[in-house]
């Protein structure tokens, strides 16, 4: 599938100035710390390549969600490691815009790199404001803009929308890879197309389950989610997490797959847990027994699926052309309570034909920590949460959108 927007490969940048947008919003440690540099290590095939043209690089990103200036929330951290996994220096310059950043890029050798300060301790950034993605613009002294922070494209701001005004602005490669990736897997997947899905709200995620009921040919139900179907249909599941109030929600979706699939196909259609592992708390995870679904006690917790469900999953798995997991199967901050997780993590690498596709936020995380490459052994493990399921729904994200078209 090609991508619909210019990258960097379209652009005469080099040997030029160029402002490159990374989503270094990585989660930190209590000391301030980085504890998983996955967004990092990310965004290197496109500053190596912008390098290797012997461009300049000024990066900006954003960290949190500081109210004005916070220093807990200060990209430093991230421009020491950036430094680290690309061996060469970094320069980091506590300002966004100003002097400071000036003199920074002017001293900064040609082919080089520096990382300006969290955009967020601008209220300017998040309220899209002209005259601020304009400073930064001029600023940096850039003669591109090159958009590669794909977590932050479904975002109206400054550094995503109103910057294109100042600069000509292309994609990076993973900005490219995302979209072709995910928009790829749910537009043209090799089939079948299987859709995981997990986490824990139905709600959250209810426009990516309209439209993977629509393209997919099996959805597979775990987490929290499969407790709201669950309790829907009638099945007592004792203490366990669930989201009240989703009934019409979950006849729209049953209505759509009875249209799809007829009825009586409906239950292959959208599979539920049959056998569930549960615990009376999390704070005692050794106190676990499996159970079927229907025999869960009203003192108890479903904490991941069983291993007769493991099994069911596993064989459409196998059989599938295309994966896409959203969304982990049970309580996978726990090993204990990750076998579900785990299972279908195994299942969706074991087969170099399937095309597997793990969505971001916290299935990235369990997919990159299961993994011993890392995230490699998958085809795409996207760096988006709330970015990947908008993608996933169809919908058009303002900070693709508002890039030169190809
Ligand atoms: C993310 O972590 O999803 C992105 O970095 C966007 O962050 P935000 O939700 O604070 O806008």
């Amino acid at each position: 599938m090609k991508f619909f927007k210019k990258t960097i490969r379209d652009v005469p940048l080099e040997g030029t100035t160029v402002l490159l947008r990374a989503d270094y919003n990585v989660p930190l440690k209590e000391d301030g710390s980085i504890h998983d540099d996955y967004r990092i290590r990310a965004s290197l095939p496109t500053v190596k390549r912008l390098l290797k043209d012997g461009c300049r690089v000024v990066i900006i990103s954003h960290l949190g969600r500081p109210e004005g200036r916070d220093q807990s929330l200060s990209l430093e951290p991230a421009a020491q490691r950036l430094a680290e996994l690309l061996r060469e220096p970094v320069r980091f310059v506590d300002q966004t815009i100003g002097d400071k950043v000036k003199m920074a890029v002017k001293r900064s050798p040609s082919r080089g790199v520096v990382v300006l300060e969290n955009l967020r301790f601008h209220a300017e950034e998040e309220a899209n404001d002209e005259a601020f993605a304009r400073k930064i613009a001029q600023d940096s002294g850039a003669k591109y803009f090159v958009q590669d922070g794909f977590g932050v494209v479904h975002r109206d701001h400054a550094s995503t929308a109103a910057i294109t005004l100042f600069l000509p602005s292309v994609a990076g490669l993973l900005l490219e890879k995302e979209y072709v990736s995910i928009v790829g897997a749910m537009k043209h997947p090799k089939r079948p197309l299987v859709a995981i899905m997990g986490g824990a709200k139905v709600s959250d995620k209810i426009q990516v389950v309209d439209e993977l009921v629509e393209k997919a040919d099996h959805l597979l139900i775990g987490g929290a989610m499969a407790n709201t179907f669950l309790a829907n249909n009638g099945i007592a599941i004792g203490a366990s997490k669930f989201e009240d109030g989703q009934e019409s929600v979950i006849a729209k979706i049953h209505a759509a797959i009875d249209a799809k699939v007829g009825s009586d196909a409906a239950s292959d259609f959208l599979e539920l847990p049959s056998d569930v592992v549960v615990a009376e708390s999390i704070d005692e995870p050794a106190k676990n027994h499996t159970v079927d679904v229907t025999d869960v006690a009203p003192s108890e917790r479903i904490l991941d699926i069983g291993p007769k469900t493991i099994k069911r999953y596993v064989d459409v798995i196998n059989k599938a052309g295309t994966v896409i997991w959203n969304g982990t199967l049970g309580y996978a901050e726990l090993a204990v309570f990750a076998k579900g997780s785990a299972a279908v993590a195994e299942a969706m690498v074991a087969h170099t034909t399937v095309e597997s596709i793990v969505g971001g936020g916290d299935t990235a995380d369990f997919a990159i920590h299961w993994d011993k490459k890392k995230g490699d052994s998958f085809s795409h493990v996207s760096t988006g949460g709330g970015a990947s399921l908008e993608l996933m729904a169809g919908e058009k994200l303002p900070g693709i959108e508002h890039l030169l078209d190809a």
